[in-house]
């Protein structure tokens, strides 16, 4: 059988207990036909052991410069490969990383390594949270390393906090993502930068389990988010009943109704760069939501169900944004797609607009997009059908211009 001729990737492993959660991405990434070499440090081993990882890698596993010499390890695996990612990234390794260490073979391939590389690192809080590591991490993005934040949840023990390796499938993603944007990946072309992002459909409940909703599936809106941690943004993804896996670096808001939205976005975006509202707002809402499930009456009609309006986000954000904040909204249009896209641009009073014909199979739900921007100065772009991670690479491209 020929050996996978897929992206070559370094998969460094620090010593945190997370270590068993990279032998998973090990497998995705394998599966997926990339050809992964292992660098776990000596810590890293004492976690998960070099035979798990020359297993799942079907390659060897070394952790000093001492093995096989002759190769020059230390310096061929990092030149070979396309991508780098450290998983979990330790305090201790983001330190080593940060002022050019270079004790083992992690951190030696770090050195020599010219691809993207990417950090994800796990901590208890404090450790995460502490000037020197706070200062490692900005040393490292400044370097134009991709160090995505760690998520929220259960640390080893009975901690929680702010700390935990995001899930493997997530991870993944991240990998994908750096990988097809290709050199251009080093260039972290929104770092520094905080994007707000709302996805999903609000739900507007007339009685304790029923709602009027619609059919955003919230995919267009996680893609955003993706393609914006990709490029090194600092990302906040306000959602709206969606049930698709968190985005590895994003921080996750949920919210059920309009006004939830409304509030979180407000909130979220008073000091942000950007703000893309891709969620799907129901304009109306039950002016009442009966306290208990409302019951059918033998013999009566039903009550007809008086509706208000729900704000309009957009429009106030727009109204809202300060200085250099760019403002996107997104349309989906049924019909007249372009002269509905541009009336609708300047009634909302953002500075962008995605407009997408939705339909029974078209937008909602599907694996794919198909949109033209339009900007508020008279500028268009058209995004071809394709993946919505391109139309997302498209936007924010489009909301780099504005700035
Ligand atoms: N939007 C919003 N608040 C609402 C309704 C819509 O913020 N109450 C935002 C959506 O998130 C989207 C944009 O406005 O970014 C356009 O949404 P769309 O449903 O196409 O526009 P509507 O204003 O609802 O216009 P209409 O239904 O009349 O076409």
């Amino acid at each position: 059988m020929d050996a996978p001729r897929g992206p070559s990737v370094v998969l460094g492993v620090g010593g945190g207990i997370a270590a068993y959660k990279a032998c998973e991405l090990l497998r995705r990434l394998t599966e997926s036909g990339h050809r992964v070499r292992v660098v776990p440090t000596a810590a890293a081993l004492r976690f998960v052991g070099e035979a798990t990882w020359a297993a799942l890698s079907g390659a060897p596993v070394a952790t000093e410069v001492w093995d096989a010499v002759h190769e020059v390890p230390h310096v061929r695996i990092g030149q070979r490969a396309d991508l780098v990612v450290v998983a979990p990234a330790t305090a201790d390794l983001l330190a080593k990383a940060a002022t050019g260490q270079a004790d083992d073979l992690l951190t030696s391939t770090l050195l020599t390594a010219r691809c993207p590389v990417v950090f994800a690192p796990a901590m208890h809080t404090e450790m995460w949270e502490h000037p020197a590591t706070r200062e490692n991490v900005a040393t490292l993005r400044r370097r134009g390393a991709l160090v995505i934040e760690p998520a929220v949840g259960r640390l080893t023990g009975v901690d929680t906090g702010r700390g935990r390796l995001p899930d493997p499938d997530a991870l993944f993603e991240v990998c994908r993502r750096v990988l097809s944007r290709g050199t251009a990946a080093r260039d972290l072309d929104l770092a520094g930068r905080h994007v707000v992002v709302s996805a999903g459909g609000t739900r507007e409940p007339l009685d304790p389990v029923r709602f009027l909703g619609n059919r955003s599936s919230g995919r267009q809106g996680y893609a955003l988010a993706r393609t914006a941690v990709a490029r090194g943004a600092r990302v906040t993804l306000v959602a709206a009943n969606t049930d698709l896996p968190e985005p590895a670096g994003a921080e996750v808001v949920r919210v059920g109704t309009a006004e939830e939205l409304r509030d979180a976005m407000l909130k979220a975006s008073a000091a942000a760069d950007a703000v893309v509202m891709a969620a799907a707002v129901a304009d109306f809402r039950p002016a009442a939501r009966a306290a208990h499930k409302i019951k059918k009456r033998e013999g009566q009609d039903p009550e007809p169900v008086a509706l208000v309006r729900n704000p309009d986000v957009l429009v106030e954000l727009a109204a809202a944004r300060p200085a250099g904040q760019v403002v996107v909204g997104f349309a989906a249009e049924t019909e007249n797609v372009l002269d509905n896209g541009r009336a609708k641009l300047a009634r909302k009073g953002c500075d962008l607009l995605v407009v997408n014909q939705v339909g029974e199979d078209r937008g909602f739900g599907t694996e794919g997009n198909e949109a033209v921007i339009l900007a508020a100065d008279g500028g268009r772009i058209d995004v071809p059908f394709g993946p919505k991670e391109a139309l997302g690479d498209r936007v924010w491209d489009a909301v780099r211009a504005h700035w």
